[in-house]
């Protein structure tokens, strides 16, 4: 995993190996001694004896079949030597759809098939929690919806959902429009690196969901705070003087201070200035009578984190493949142009009905988040021993639905490699489109997120062009599957052809 969210491994795959050793919080020891020698033979026979039993004998039931490798270090050396990809579909068609494995400290099983991920997300969704590194409960707040089960989650969920339901982010167009328009010009003759910009922008826009429209004192220094914490997300979980992440849980202790005195200020003032800060600060129900500031903190915090870098990653695809499909951006820039007409004509900014009537560009966005399939999987743990399709699946282990190998499974998509957005003229099977998640823990924020991609490319497509600089091919992770060196490109203004 990296960060909150999981994706695939970088090849090798070093991001990858680091979500599991943060996943257990602890580092392997490298300088070795005789004793030290000895104690990790005597170590590993230990751990030999205790894994058969623990997996070839567990309560006699039938697990899935696969590979748990090596005691301890199971397939993780595996996956150093292959090709991620390749280590699923490997595995896939040697075992079928679920299918065991061990990951540095990890049992997992692996789920690739839309009936069984739906299983685990939907139907039986209470046997299987969500499941985090305890670095990252630490420095997004514990309270925040992701790590809970029950009432408390489902409680957080329907405000969470109520401030980002069509009908309330409708009023965010013209605002959002507003933060496009700030940046645009500056890209202007000049080369950006497309991920960054592209973060600063849904950051802008997060904020804004986040504490409304009101500009509090607080706000810049919870800017830059949260700049600070961003930085230890992907970080070894060591809390010693000068690391990033004792620099990130500093700055996690002022953001909770700053937000206590803005949570105080609001709560005082009679209008409380909308968002879902302003959704929060008006709960009542009968679970709490009124939510407690470390509670909103949390939420507030959780949620900027996880719209935040998803949405930037999936923009900096887009702009990938509209470059690489020259056709595809004549086409919806052909559609785009048709809205501006009809804008012009009637003399208003662009809104959300126009919004609804980009059919081209949705597609686009839909087959990017397929193609890109950024978050790659999802963790979940069995809270009992489940019966799972004829097999067992122990209290403990992991469970990961794999959205990207679903995503690219010829069965669904046809020839699956390829950025075909007329894919999606027919909807796509149930179950077999997932890149906001499914049942109970699924993506509350997806509507905004695909709202702030559509107003982006309705001003890009029809006013700039962009040209890769350098390398155009390879990916990186950091911590989403992102185009190399965060695809720099030279933007510059479009030219339009006489007619
Ligand atoms: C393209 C951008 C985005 C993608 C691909 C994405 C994807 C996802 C996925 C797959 C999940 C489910 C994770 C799981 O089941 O373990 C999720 C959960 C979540 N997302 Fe998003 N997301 C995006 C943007 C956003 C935005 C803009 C927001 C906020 C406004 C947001 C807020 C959340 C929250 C709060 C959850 C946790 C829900 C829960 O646990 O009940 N996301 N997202």
């Amino acid at each position: 995993m990296q960060g909150f969210y999981y994706s695939l491994p970088a090849s090798p795959p070093q991001t990858f190996l680091a979500t599991f050793t943060t996943f257990q919080d602890c580092q392997v020891p490298f300088l070795i001694t005789p004793i030290l020698f000895f104690s990790l033979v005597l170590l590993l026979v230990v751990l030999l004896l205790l894994s058969i039993h623990q997996w070839r004998h567990p309560k006699d039931k039938l697990l899935p079949p696969g590979s748990m490798g090596w005691p301890y270090i199971g397939e993780t050396l595996k996956l150093y030597t292959e090709n991620p990809n390749s280590f699923f579909a490997n595995r896939q068609k040697r075992y079928g759809d679920i299918f065991k494995t061990h990951i540095l400290g990890c049992p997992c099983v692996m789920i690739s098939s839309p009936e069984a991920a739906r299983i685990v997300l939907v139907t039986k969704a209470d046997l299987f929690k969500p499941t985090y590194p305890p670095s990252k409960e630490k420095m997004i707040g514990p309270e925040a919806l992701f790590f809970h089960q029950g009432a408390y989650h489902s409680m957080l969920k329907k405000l969470v959902q109520a401030s980002f339901l069509p009908s309330v982010i409708r009023r965010s167009v013209t605002e959002i429009e507003q933060i496009v328009l700030k940046f645009l010009p500056s890209w202007e003759n000049t080369t950006i690196n497309t991920l960054q910009e592209m973060k600063r922008y849904a950051f802008d826009v997060a904020m804004i969901s986040a504490f409304g429209h009101k500009q509090d004192l607080e706000m810049k220094g919870i800017k830059q705070l949260y700049q600070c914490l961003e930085k230890g997300y992907n970080s070894m979980p060591l809390d010693l003087p000068g690391t990033p992440f004792h620099k990130a849980m500093k700055a996690r202790k002022l953001l909770n201070e700053t937000l206590r005195r803005l949570i105080q200020n609001r709560r005082e003032n009679e209008k409380q200035g909308g968002g879902l800060l302003g959704v929060m600060l008006e709960a009542k129900n009968q679970m709490v009578d009124q939510l407690s500031d470390s509670q909103i903190a949390d939420n507030l915090i959780g949620v900027i984190f996880a719209a935040h870098d998803t949405t930037a990653s999936v923009l900096t695809w887009v702009l990938k493949y509209l470059h690489d499909n020259g056709d595809i951006l004549e086409a919806v820039t052909r559609e785009q142009e048709g809205i501006q007409r009809k804008i012009i004509e009637a003399n208003h900014r662009l809104t959300w009905d126009d919004t609804r009537h980009m059919p081209l560009t949705t597609r686009v966005i839909q087959e990017t988040l397929r193609t890109a399939s950024i978050l790659s999987f999802t963790f979940r743990e069995a809270v009992q021993d489940v019966e799972f399709e004829g097999y067992c699946i122990p209290k403990g282990w992991k469970v990961l639905p794999l959205f990207r190998t679903i995503h690219h499974c010829a069965d669904f998509f046809p020839q699956p490699e390829k950025f075909d957005p007329s894919r999606f003229e027919v909807p796509p099977r149930p179950n077999t489109f997932m890149p906001f998640g499914n049942g109970v823990h699924s993506c509350p924020g997806s509507e905004l997120a695909k709202l702030e991609m559509l107003v982006l490319l309705h001003h890009l497509t029809t006013s700039y062009r962009w040209q890769a600089v350098g390398d155009k091919d390879g990916i990186q992770y950091g911590p989403f599957p992102v185009p190399k060196r965060g695809l720099p490109v030279k933007v510059s203004p479009r030219k339009i052809k006489a007619a």
